[in-house]
Order: structure tokens, then sequence, then C-alpha cells
């Protein structure tokens, strides 16, 4: 019940906000009541779902420096089955103004807590960065993805993400997994996307999701329409892929066996 999973890279454009859009629009769509949170100032996964990230009277950054409650500030029904907690640029102050601040690594968490048996799946967006943020997403989460675009750098960066999730696990959340890593932006006309995906699972001892996610351009549209893949182009290669991507994190989180 209630499972949270963190979409984390510190690499930025690899995919995150993309997936956890989509991700969690696609989870909503299978019929799954699902909380997506924004924890990246930039607020790419709050206007990908549709809302206007500069009108909002609140929103994260309340919670984590305001003190306000998780209820005041979550969007219910933004679309079917999928509510939105939202971020905009104000979040980008918040690294600062945490600092002294008691049990600030559990803000997130701590509000979370309440309304977390309204939700199937709670989906968070990180920022590209190590920081506070990325901190109260991975103390609030039971588990970690992590996107990785099919590239030359693919691997690197990657051990300091394993380093500081273990680092997390240790020391503020014990129970916290790593849900697997996809692959994003998977091109089938080059050598190179092959290549990375045989190199990054001979030398990663992670789960790998079976989906791998195309580059289409279809994804790329999208956000500026404020619409899920599954709502702006349903039938498109990038919709497909990321039914598959929430069926299978359904089976893994649910257990059971439709193959
Ligand atoms: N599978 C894909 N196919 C085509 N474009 C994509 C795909 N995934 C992401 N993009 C585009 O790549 C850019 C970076 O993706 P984004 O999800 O914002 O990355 P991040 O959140 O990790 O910074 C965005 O412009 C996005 O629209
Ligand atoms: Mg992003």
């Amino acid at each position: 019940m209630g499972r949270i999973i963190a979409i984390a890279n510190q690499k930025g454009g690899v995919g995150k906000s993309t997936t956890s859009i989509n991700l969690s629009a696609c989870l909503a769509e299978a019929g799954k009541k699902v909380l997506a949170i924004d924890m990246d100032p930039q607020g790419n996964m709050t206007s990908g779902l549709g809302v206007d990230k500069n009108e909002q009277e609140a929103t994260v950054y309340d919670i984590l420096i305001r003190e306000k409650g998780i209820n005041e500030c979550i969007l219910k029904e933004v679309i079917e089955n999928l509510d939105v907690l939202p971020s905009n640029m104000e979040l980008a102050g918040a690294e600062i103004e945490l600092i002294g601040v008691d049990e600030k690594e559990y803000t997130l968490r701590n509000e979370v807590e309440k309304i977390k048996k309204n939700y199937d799946y709670i989906i968070i967006d990180c920022p590209p960065s190590l920081s506070i943020l990325t901190v109260n997403a991975m103390t609030t989460a039971d588990s970690i993805l992590v996107p990785i675009q099919c590239e030359y750098y693919a691997l690197e960066g990657l051990s300091q993400l394993v380093y500081t999730i273990n680092l997390v696990k240790e020391r503020l959340n014990p129970t916290l997994i790593m849900e697997g890593v996809v692959f994003t932006m998977y091109d089938a006309r080059t050598n190179l996307s092959l290549q990375v995906v045989e190199n990054v699972k001979s030398n990663l001892d992670q789960n790998i999701y079976k989906t791998i996610i195309p580059r289409n351009v279809r994804l790329a549209e999208a956000p500026s329409h404020g619409l899920p893949i599954n709502l702006y182009d349903s039938k498109s290669s990038g919709a497909q892929s990321y039914r598959f991507l929430a069926e299978e994190v359904i089976r893994n989180c649910e257990g059971g066996d439709d193959e």
C-alpha cells in the first residue's frame, strides 16, 4: 500500500521529469490512485501535467519552509486518479533556508506520512543534484528508480549516485531500496544505444527494467501542451512504452505474474 518511488539521477536531461510525468499518468490510467510530487525548482513535472507552476498558492516550498500542511498544497484530480503536489522556482531557495533547521532531512517525509494511505503510488521527481531536496525525496521514498540516457557517458556519475543512495539508507532511511534502472531515449537506428545498454548491463549490479523507452519526438512535444503522453498521443511508441513501464512497476511492487 502506498508505494513511494523517487525518480533520481543527478545528471540533467536524462529523462527524470519525462519518466515522472508519464509513469504517474500511466499508473493513473491503469486505475491506480497516484500522487505526483515535484521536488525540482524547475517545475517541469508540474507544468508537464498541465498545472501552471507560477499561479500556485501553495507548493512543496510551503511544506518545507512555511510549515504548511500537505493537504493544503495538493491539487486534486488534475487528471483522473492523479493528484499533484506542485513546485516552482521559489523552491530553489529552500536549500539555503533549511540550513540549521532540525530534522530538515525528514520534512517532506513527515508530511507525506499523513496522506500516504490515500494513494497506491506516490512518484517524486528529483532535481538534477544530490542536494537536500533530493535527500528529502530519498528519506520519503520506499525505492529509487534511476533513468539512464542511452548515450556515451551513461555510466558516468552512477557510482556517485549509488554511493549517495547507500549513505541515505545507512543513516536516514534503512528500508530504502533500489527499484532499478530504466533506459531512456533509446535510438534503434544507432549502434551506440545498443552498446550503452549492453555496457550498463554488464557493469551495473542493479535491477534493470525490461521496458526500454525509445527516443520519440511525441514525448518531447507533449509537455508544451501540458499533457502526459497517453493523453497527448495515445498510440505513439512513447505512450506504449510508458504503459509497459507502468505495468512492470505494478508487477514489481504488487507481485503476481501475468506472463
Ligand atoms: N524518450 C524521449 N524521446 C525524446 N525526447 C525525450 C525523451 N525523454 C526525454 N526527452 C526530452 O529530453 C529532454 C530532457 O528530458 P527530461 O525528462 O526533462 O530530463 P531530466 O528531468 O532528467 O532533466 C526534454 O526536452 C525531454 O522532452
Ligand atoms: Mg527534470
